[in-house]
């Protein structure tokens, strides 16, 4: 199997140490700036002798190299800085994705792509349209990153194990993204029995802000772990046929009473990227939180479809 990432930035980088020490594939980076992927491949192989990986990587600038490939991830693109919004990268990364989705329905037609840059909803609806890939071939990666948030703050305000929690965040990967504490569970126990609402309520506004509160320290960037995590655990479940369940950035097509956009729902994940998109029962309050997200992506890609961006 062979697995490309698009962009060797931070988050591309730890995606493909995490792919590295779990042995999924080989790996090819690639980055618009001459001798960075290249720089950056060297650094992680040479320290599979201690790690013990033994997969290839390899970096180049010339986008071809991932020919072939059966995963692309897309890194690509600008991070946020402190004071912006994700949506405020607009222009710049949408520009980029189209530019790279082009190479990648030249070069890897059969690839399933996951997309990473922000705004990401919007983004994967431009690699979606740019490509012309099937509509389960393209998967944006926010709702596991968002979800793992979420279970980490529930675990910390427990003081028990993360890995005892279960969580599900949905919707868009902004400020209006819906945590589901209905369907957070620890092992198995309801959030709700052992955490008060106004805790709860807390946690969820916390996992809402996550992204930006890791901005506001780190001044120059975004965060790059969690997301590098949430998108190799992507990256795994089609490359080892997983089918797990896990929320993901898809194109609905009616589900959830959405059309026609890129929202995080729960989908089974596999070798063909969506393998099914899982429709669970909301409240009425919930709905409203899930559209109101979707809404905001729609008002932004007819904001550059009326630009003629893509
Ligand atoms: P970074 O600046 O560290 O890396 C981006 C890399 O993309 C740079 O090395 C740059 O040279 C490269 N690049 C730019 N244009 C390119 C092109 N046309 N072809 C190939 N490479 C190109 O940024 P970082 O922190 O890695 O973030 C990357 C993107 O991921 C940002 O848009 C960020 O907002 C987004 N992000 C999304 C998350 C999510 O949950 N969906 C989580 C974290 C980051
Ligand atoms: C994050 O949530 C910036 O989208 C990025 O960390």
């Amino acid at each position: 199997m062979k697995v490309s990432i698009i962009g060797s930035g931070n988050v591309g980088i730890a995606t493909a140490l995490y792919l590295a020490e779990k042995r999924v594939s080989n790996i090819v980076l690639i980055d618009v700036v001459k001798g960075w992927a290249e720089g950056k491949a060297m650094d992680i192989v040479q320290a599979s002798p201690i790690r013990g990986y033994d997969v290839f990587i390899n970096g180049y600038s010339d986008i071809s190299m991932i020919k072939d490939s059966d995963v692309v991830v897309v890194t690509a693109g600008k991070p946020r800085l402190p004071g912006m919004s994700r949506e405020d990268l607009l222009r710049d990364n949408v520009k980029i994705m189209k530019n790279v989705s082009e190479s990648i329905a030249k070069y890897a037609p059969n690839a399933v792509l996951i997309t990473v840059t922000n705004p990401l909803d919007v983004l994967a609806y431009v690699a979606l349209k740019v490509t012309g890939f099937a509509l389960k071939k393209v998967i944006g990666m926010a709702g596991i990153l968002d979800s793992s948030r979420f279970r980490y703050f529930i675990a910390q305000e427990l003081g028990i194990s993360p890995r005892n929690v279960t969580a599900l965040v949905l919707g868009g990967h902004g400020d209006l993204m819906v945590p589901l504490p209905r369907y957070s569970t620890v092992h198995g126990i309801p959030v709700s029995e052992l955490l008060p609402k106004a805790k709860i309520d807390k946690l969820i506004e916390r996992t809402r802000k996550a992204g930006g509160e890791i901005v506001s320290y780190l001044k120059t960037g975004s965060a790059y772990w969690s997301p590098g995590s949430s998108a190799a655990e992507m990256v795994e479940c089609v490359v080892r046929n997983r089918n797990r369940i896990v929320p993901c950035s898809a194109y609905l097509r009616g589900e959830y009473g959405i059309d026609g956009l890129f929202s995080g729902v729960p989908i089974k994940i596999g070798k063909n990227g969506v393998e099914e998109i899982i429709e669970l029962s909301l409240t009425t309050e919930e709905k409203q939180a899930l559209h109101l997200s979707a809404d905001k992506v729609r008002e932004v890609i007819e904001k550059i479809e009326a630009e003629n961006l893509i």
